[in-house]
This record gives structure tokens, C-alpha cells and sequence, in this order.
């Protein structure tokens, strides 16, 4: 069937592990072995534009502008939709980061996720509603951390019997926010990816991890029904370094952080020895986020500043969407 000049355009926005999603139950899949439990973020994320080409004879790919070299995770999820969709036409992608480049911050998640959801709509594929399972799996493969991206607010992700599930979790708007304290410049060591492998394969305290996973899951849902920050902030803590732990304990060491991801740890726990409810999580990487309540987002801010290079606040953000403007 031709395809020429389907184009779509979708944004999709950043998100961060509160319940940390590390090691996978088959890398063959890109199935993950625990669940998560995140928080999509506004002001950060990417939007993207996949516009099928009968005319064109490969896929090609543009980030900010630049053309990428085609890595086979974007080509291998236009493939999915290709099948899906009944179609064979190549497709030109072009995606654009709105997260400043020097922040580290990156996101293969709002990446996936708003590339899936655009190279549905461009094949004409169902992207009405709630993402449908087969979104959902499309962009899990892409990336682990991308299904969460498709939801907005805070978001569980399960494993379930045939891929993963996500589903948006407290339903009522929480005033709460995130703010990344950067404290490296320069690009991760190790990929996620190449870490979950290595701990998999070394850490003694995998087995620990993957085993101890679902009840922090459960308490931090019950956090947010609750509206309870302290206990969502200490269960989220708590997954945070249960997760380090394991990659620390792997051989050689995994390590992701920096003097100053210590010096802004430093910096949170002050802040909650004051009186202020702020919690810290960091990921593959040396940057410290902190969640804590909007109305306190200066005070936490000028106690993270003297301690790191820089901050950048985002508040809660929406899911997924479609958009008219495209990708020039
Ligand atoms: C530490 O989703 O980037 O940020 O599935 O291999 O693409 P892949 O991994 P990715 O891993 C994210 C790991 C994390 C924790 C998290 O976001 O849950």
C-alpha cells in the first residue's frame, strides 16, 4: 500500500523514576524485570515528526537538526509500525530535544515516546484514547523508561503477561514539582542499558533488588493516594539507593556519581533537617533530582544552588500528545 505524505507531529514530555526501573527479563525484548513509578515532567520532553516516503529507500533521522547515525532501536520500532500498519514506506524522522544540552538530561524516554506516537498517527494506526497495548509495547521496546512518557502525571508501569502495562496513578492535581540539581557536564560512562546488563551479571544484589521491587511500588501509590510527600519522598529514596547499592556492588563498580551529587545529597538532607519536606533521587548519571512541594521550590533551590552548577525546575506535566506544528 502506498504511504507517501503521512506526516504527524507528537510532543512528548521527560520523566523521572520516583520506583527505579533497573534490570531487564529479557534484553532480547527490552522486557524490564521490575516495575516503576514515575512523574512526566513540562518544560522538558521531545517532539518529534515521522513523515512515510514511498520515495525514500532507507530511514532517516535527525536530532536538533542533526542527522544521526541510524542506531537500530529508531529503525527497528519504524519496522513494528510497519507491520502493524501494513505498510512498506521508509520514513524521514526529525526530532527536537527541549532540554538543554549541557543538562545531561537526555531523554531516550519522551524520545520513544513521542516517536511511537507520531509514527502511529502517521501509518494510521489507533491513537485515540488511553495508549493502546500495542503502543505501549511498541515504545517499551525502544526504551524500557518510554511508556511511562506516554501518560502524564505520575504513572505505574507493570510488567504483565504479555509485555508491560501503564497507567496513570492519583488522579487529582498535586502541587509538586521536580528540580534537577546538575552538578557534571559531559555525557554518562556507561549507557543504562550496558549498566543493566552489568549488574545483572555481577551485582549480589540483583536477586535482592529484583525480589524487594513490588512492595515500593505499592507503598509509593499509596503515597500519592494519600497525598503523603514524606512518605512518597523516603519510598522513593529508598528504591533510589537500593538501586546505586546494586551497581555499586557490581564488578567492576558501576558508579555513577560525582563529588557534586554527594555535595547536593548533602544540601537535601539539610534542607529536611530544617523542616523542609525534600527528597532526592539520581539515575544512570550524576545528577541530583529533588521533589519536593511547589510552594517550597525556592527555598530548595537556593540550598541546591551554592551545592551544584545549576537548577531547573519543572512542574507536573501532561501526556503525550499530537501536534500541528512540525519538525522543520
Ligand atoms: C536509571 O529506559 O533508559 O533511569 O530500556 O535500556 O532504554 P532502556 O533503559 P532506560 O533506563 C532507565 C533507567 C533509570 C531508571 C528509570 O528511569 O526508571
Amino acid at each position: 500500500m502506498s504511504h507517501s505524505g503521512a506526516i504527524r507531529t507528537a510532543r512528548a514530555g521527560v520523566n523521572i523514576a520516583l520506583v527505579k526501573y533497573w534490570g531487564k527479563a529479557s534484553a532480547l525484548d527490552n522486557l524490564p524485570a521490575v516495575g516503576s513509578l514515575s512523574l512526566t515532567l513540562d518544560g522538558l520532553g521531545t517532539t518529534t515528526t515521522v513523515e512515510f516516503d514511498d520515495a525514500l529507500s532507507t530511514d532517516a533521522f535527525t536530532l536538533d537538526g542533526v542527522a544521526q547515525p541510524l542506531d537500530t532501536r529508531v529503525p527497528a520500532l519504524l519496522d513494528e509500525v510497519r507491520v502493524l500498519a501494513g505498510i512498506r514506506a521508509r520514513a524521514a524522522v526529525r526530532s527536537i530535544n527541549s532540554v538543554p544540552t549541557a543538562a545531561g538530561l537526555a531523554s531516550s524516554a519522551s524520545g520513544f515516546a513521542a516517536l511511537g506516537l507520531a509514527a502511529f498517527a502517521a501509518a494510521g494506526l489507533e491513537v485515540s484514547g488511553p495508549p493502546s497495548a500495542a503502543l505501549v509495547d511498541c515504545v517499551r521496546r525502544g526504551s524500557g523508561s518510554a511508556p511511562r512518557s506516554l501518560l502524564g502525571g505520575f504513572v505505574r508501569l507493570d510488567r504483565d503477561s504479555g509485555g508491560v502495562r501503564a497507567v496513570s496513578t492519583g488522579s487529582a492535581p498535586w502541587s509538586v514539582c521536580i528540580i534537577v540539581a546538575r552538578v557534571a557536564f559531559g555525557p554518562k560512562d556507561v549507557s543504562s542499558r550496558d549498566g543493566m546488563a552489568h549488574s545483572r551479571d555481577t551485582s549480589p544484589f540483583y536477586a535482592a533488588w529484583v525480589d524487594t521491587h513490588a512492595a515500593d511500588l505499592d507503598a509509593a501509590e499509596a503515597a500519592i493516594a494519600a497525598r503523603d510527600l514524606s512518605a512518597l519522598g523516603e519510598v522513593m529514596e529508598f528504591s533510589t539507593m537500593k538501586m546505586h547499592a546494586c551497581m555499586l556492588a557490581s564488578r567492576p563498580a558501576l558508579r555513577y556519581w560525582a563529588p557534586g551529587t554527594l555535595a547536593a545529597l548533602d544540601a537535601v538532607h539539610a534542607l529536611r533537617r530544617a523542616g523542609v519536606s525534600a527528597w532526592a533521587t539520581m539515575d544512570a548519571g550524576p545528577h541530583v533530582k529533588v521533589l519536593c512541594a511547589t510552594e517550597d521550590a525556592a527555598r530548595v533551590r537556593a540550598a541546591l544552588e551554592p551545592a551544584c552548577l545549576g537548577t531547573l525546575t519543572c512542574g507536573v506535566g501532561a501526556a503525550a500528545q499530537l501536534i500541528e506544528e512540525r519538525v522543520p
